[in-house]
């Protein structure tokens, strides 16, 4: 059983319904509707060839104890209906925490996709969902050697494999699908190609404080040259609430992109300024200078290959977006595009017995 609620949970999916039911094994999809507007999920079911969930618990928005226990009080009655082998999480939302405290308090065996990853902020949610996760699961599926070390130096090496990262696997398959179909990139009408810089910006360190996003705003309208905005619906509702205008200077808004327009538009951009955290790696792996608006990041390997840089004051944003190409490089630090392979076979052989 998968369970997943929000939109890069329904990235690292495809790969891995994939790959589930190429081994042979029934796979149950459940929805928890932590996101639910189509550009955010639907959109991410009929691009990326994902079954339609065999349950939806239809949670919507709310605070994190409200939003969490709505799909806790759910989750119990689920994991009794449909009896799994095991229950997959994935990633660090509440959606991953709650699946997880329901199934393993229920002695469902839980394997955790995207386990060990940390930011070492303990200000922000995902943290907190993302190491009370990886305590509790039975098999933690690390996605590179760094987030391996965080398990091992917190003790539950004996619990974890090294998958790769799925979001690799996705990422060259759409990238060669557009290639093939030559998909043109959806901006095509707002900015030429390699005139852009595309940005995304949503996470609450960055949005719920006025002043802050006030100022992300202002140093990405002064950029040399347009820059999209993919709007979160939380960054247009913050800025809405407190009068601060997503068009003005060289930063357009436009609504979120569906997968395989978000990578076409990503890699055909002189630059992705961002803070999330799969769009950091989709940019390294796409070779797209990358500089994300965050004091920490999870995917060190991008900041240490020099693909990616930290910047948070106007100054070092500035700085960041007009710095020079990197230098090449053939590290691949995320794997070869098979981790969702692996991952079903650790599942198999570790959880399998235990059912
Ligand atoms: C969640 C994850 C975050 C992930 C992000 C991907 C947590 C704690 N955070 O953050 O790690 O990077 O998803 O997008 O789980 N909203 C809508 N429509 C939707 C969903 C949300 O309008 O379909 C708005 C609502 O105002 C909502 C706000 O966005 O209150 C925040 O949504 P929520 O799911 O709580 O967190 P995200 O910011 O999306």
């Amino acid at each position: 059983m998968s369970v997943v609620g929000a939109r890069p949970q329904f990235v690292k999916l495809a790969p891995i319904a994939h790959a589930v039911t190429e081994a042979g094994h029934e796979h149950v999809i459940v929805h928890t509707g932590q996101h639910y507007d189509p550009m955010l999920s639907d959109v991410f079911f009929r691009d990326l060839g994902i079954p339609a969930p065999d349950t939806h618990l239809g949670v919507g928005s709310g605070s994190h104890g409200v939003q969490t226990g709505a799909m806790l009080s759910q989750m119990d009655a689920v994991l009794d209906r449909f009896t799994p082998d095991a229950v997959l999480v994935y990633g660090d939302t509440n959606s991953t925490l709650a699946a997880t405290v329901s199934a393993v308090k229920l002695h469902y065996p839980v394997a955790h996709l995207e386990a060990g990853l940390r930011s070492f902020n303990r200000a922000m949610p995902e943290e907190h969902n993302r190491v009370l996760t990886d305590h509790a699961a039975d098999l933690c599926l690390a996605p590179t050697e760094v987030a391996m070390a965080h398990l091992t130096a917190e003790g539950l090496a004996e619990r974890a494999v090294l998958v790769g990262d799925v979001m690799t696997d996705v990422l060259f398959q759409i990238r060669d699908a557009n290639e093939a179909s030559e998909l043109r990139t959806p901006l095509a009408g707002v900015a030429a190609d390699g005139s852009y810089y595309l940005a995304t910006i949503h996470r609450a360190e960055n949005t719920d404080d006025p002043d802050r996003l006030r100022e992300i705003v202002a140093s990405l309208a002064l950029a040399d040259r347009p820059v999209i905005l993919l709007a979160h619906p939380r960054v247009r509702v913050r800025a809405a609430e407190h009068g601060i205008n997503l068009d003005q200077g060289s930063l357009v808004s436009r609504d979120p992109l569906a997968y395989p327009d978000l990578i076409a538009a990503a890699g055909a951009s002189a630059g992705v300024i961002t803070d999330s955290g799969g769009l950091q790696k989709e940019a390294f792996l796409l070779r797209v200078p990358c500089t994300t608006v965050r004091h920490q990041t999870e995917w060190v390997e991008t900041v240490e290959l020099g693909w990616n840089v930290l910047a948070n004051t106007p100054a070092e944003i500035a700085a960041a977006i007009a710095r020079p190409r990197p230098a090449a490089t053939d590290a691949t630090p995320y794997g070869d595009g098979h981790a969702a392979t692996r991952a079903v076979d650790a599942i198999v052989s570790v959880l399998g017995s235990r059912s």
